[in-house]
């Protein structure tokens, strides 16, 4: 079966990528990971990254004097592994015309809430502190909007009634990795179709 070339650009800790990389090698995932970018070089994710033999590429916002030159430089890392599509996991920026140009309808996210609920830093705090019952996660499509493009796939998580930002984030996040992967393995098989903010798959 025909694998789809991922790159996947991280900032942090690495856990939806190792989920990534975990579906790749079982099968489950119908792709590969070509390459893994950083802005971060101290991101444990380049290491989960490293063990699994996968290509590293670390790019720091401040070696560029402005955000187009960055990331210009983003997409052409993207582009020398042959990236079909970009999954941004955990990457701590926001993306403009010079990246998202250069792959239009192919840069996907996942974010730890129910969205359009609790964009941005610390959703998970967001729902806690908001007190909605139900909580969850989001894979989306990237526009230059943070947490904003059209939504590819939710899961919702309950809320506890004992539930910190700890325990909850450790639930979403475990629904957060399959999701990624399911997400990811959907549209390396299927014809995705977006009209408006909607997205459909056949
Ligand atoms: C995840 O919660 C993801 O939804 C958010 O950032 C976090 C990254 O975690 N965008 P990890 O680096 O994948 O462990």
């Amino acid at each position: 079966m025909r694998r789809l070339k991922l790159a996947v650009l991280v900032s942090g800790r690495g856990s939806n990528l190792e989920a990534i990389l975990e579906g790749c090698a079982s099968g489950e995932v119908p792709a590969e990971v070509a390459v893994v970018i950083s802005d971060n070089p101290g991101a444990a994710a380049l290491d989960k990254a490293g063990t699994h033999g996968i290509k590293r590429v670390i790019i720091k916002r401040a070696s560029f004097q402005d955000r187009d030159s960055f990331e210009a430089a983003l997409a052409e890392a993207c582009q020398e592994g042959g990236a079909e599509l970009v999954c941004l996991a955990g990457f701590m920026r926001l993306l403009g015309p010079a990246f998202l140009g250069r792959f239009p309808g192919r840069v996907i996210n996942i974010h730890p809430s129910l969205l359009p609920s609790f964009p941005g830093l610390h959703a998970q705090r967001q729902a806690l502190e908001y007190g909605v019952r139900v909580a969850g996660c989001t894979v989306h499509f990237v526009t230059e909007e943070m947490d904003a493009g059209p939504i590819i796939a939710q899961r919702a998580v309950e809320v506890l009634a004992d539930d910190t930002e700890e325990s909850l984030s450790q639930r979403i996040l475990a629904q957060e990795h399959r999701l990624y992967k399911e997400t990811i393995a959907l549209l390396a098989t299927a014809q995705v179709t977006v009209a408006g903010r909607r997205v459909t798959t056949s």
